[in-house]
């Protein structure tokens, strides 16, 4: 094969721009040559955007039986992910599923688990924030292990704003019946994967939801939750979408040192001259004060600084790349698709937590995450 012929499932927001970075040639390697959406009004606006050669499908698995497509991506609702992509991994398709994986771990498990039987297809997770060159240079600085242990992780991610006319625009938005839930599902599972994938996973979390606050919606737009990670050290990740002036503020606090990135896009780099450890077993109080002040002629600690601007469209399209690269040539995915789970089992545990009451554990329950989650979904279809 020397072009990966690929079909979108899903012509809304995302599948629009997906459709249009590959029809316009960005994508090396890759051509478009279908689309599927089940509402009719949209393979229409598809049609007057894309090539002539393009071809349109109401139904995936006919897109996918068509053998029209080498690949597929998945931009659907998030519940549909799953049931796509398996479907397509189980007739010899590639798939990009965009995230989150799902909405629950037990039917992430069952996608893993095809994927896992197709070693030969190229199963990759749209979590395009991977191919923000700041969050690949704060992945090589966490892999090199010089800011020590990790003490503690804090992201206040409030810039997340979405008005009630956003929420008003789709039927399955905000919905327990088709989303799945809110801000974690939607907008935080970007900071979800890129927390795990930099820091590791949590071992407990206890997490405090509000659900419509500030919005006419059943699902959580206001999220402060505390975890806790295997070495003891611990985080607080605060995200919410009704902040019209939103902070988007990450650190981690290792032994040696420290990282501040601050809206995406600025990073400062503090490292320790010695190890808080050692300064702690050495310096009295008169001394810790002494060399806070600047009054030993030593400096606490180095400082650099860089920024990164966020390129939003290039992050997308360098994960495609990295797609199409991976099926011709057998490059590494930098978003492999069995990672998915580890931001959905981050968000279930929120939720498990505050619908509980308590502190859970992870892995989380999957079976108990599906029971409660359909509760849910049985309320609302209840309340009409
Ligand atoms: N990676 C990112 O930055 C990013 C950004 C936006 C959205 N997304 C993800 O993309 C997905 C879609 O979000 P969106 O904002 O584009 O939604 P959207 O509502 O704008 O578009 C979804 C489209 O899917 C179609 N659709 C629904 N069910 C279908 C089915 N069974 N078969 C074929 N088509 C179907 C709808 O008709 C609609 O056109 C979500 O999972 C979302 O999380 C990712």
């Amino acid at each position: 094969m020397d072009k990966v012929r690929c079909g979108v499932i899903g012509y809304g927001n995302m599948g629009t721009s997906h459709s249009k970075w590959i029809n316009n040639g960005i994508i090396p390697g890759m051509t478009l040559s279908a689309v599927c959406d089940i509402n009719p009004e949209r393979i229409e606006v598809a049609k007057g955007n894309l090539d002539k050669s393009v071809e349109y499908f109401d139904d995936y698995r006919k897109m996918i039986d068509s053998g029209k497509v080498d690949a597929v991506i998945i931009a659907v609702p998030h519940y549909h992910h799953p049931e796509m992509a398996i479907y397509a991994l189980e007739h010899g398709v590639h798939a990009m599923v965009e995230k989150p994986a799902g909405v629950y771990t037990k039917q992430v498990k069952e996608m893993n688990a095809v994927a896992s039987k197709h070693p030969e297809l190229v199963f990759g997770m749209m979590f395009n924030q991977r191919m923000n060159p700041l969050y690949i240079k704060l992945k090589e600085i966490m892999e090199s292990g010089k800011l020590g242990n990790i003490r503690r992780v804090t992201w206040m991610i409030t810039s997340w704003w979405r008005t009630q006319k956003y929420y008003d625009s789709s039927s399955w938005r905000a919905t327990w019946g088709g989303e799945g839930g809110g801000v974690l599902m939607n907008q935080a599972p970007h900071q979800l994967d890129l927390l795990q994938w930099l820091t590791g996973m949590p071992s407990m979390i206890r997490a405090y939801l509000k659900y419509g606050s500030h919005r006419k919606i059943d699902v959580e737009d206001d999220v402060t939750a505390y975890f806790e990670y295997p070495n003891g050290a611990t985080g607080c990740l605060i995200t919410c979408t009704h902040d019209a002036m939103g902070t988007d503020r990450f650190e981690i606090l290792g032994d040696n040192g420290k990282i501040i990135v601050e809206d995406s896009s600025k990073v400062t780099v503090k490292m320790l001259n010695k190890s808080e450890h050692e300064l702690s077993e050495t310096l009295d109080f008169r001394q810790m004060l002494a060399l806070i002040h600047g009054q030993t002629g030593e400096k606490l600690y180095t400082e650099e600084t860089f920024s990164i601007p966020e390129n939003w469209d290039q992050q997308h399209i360098d994960v495609l790349k990295n797609f199409t690269d991976a099926i011709l040539t057998g490059k590494a995915l930098v978003a492999p698709g069995a990672e998915g789970i580890k931001a959905v089992e981050i968000a279930d545990a929120m939720y498990l937590s505050s619908w509980l009451g308590k502190e859970i554990e992870l892995p989380i329950d999957d079976d108990l995450f599906l029971s409660e989650l359909e509760k849910k979904v049985e309320e609302e279809r209840k309340r009409g």
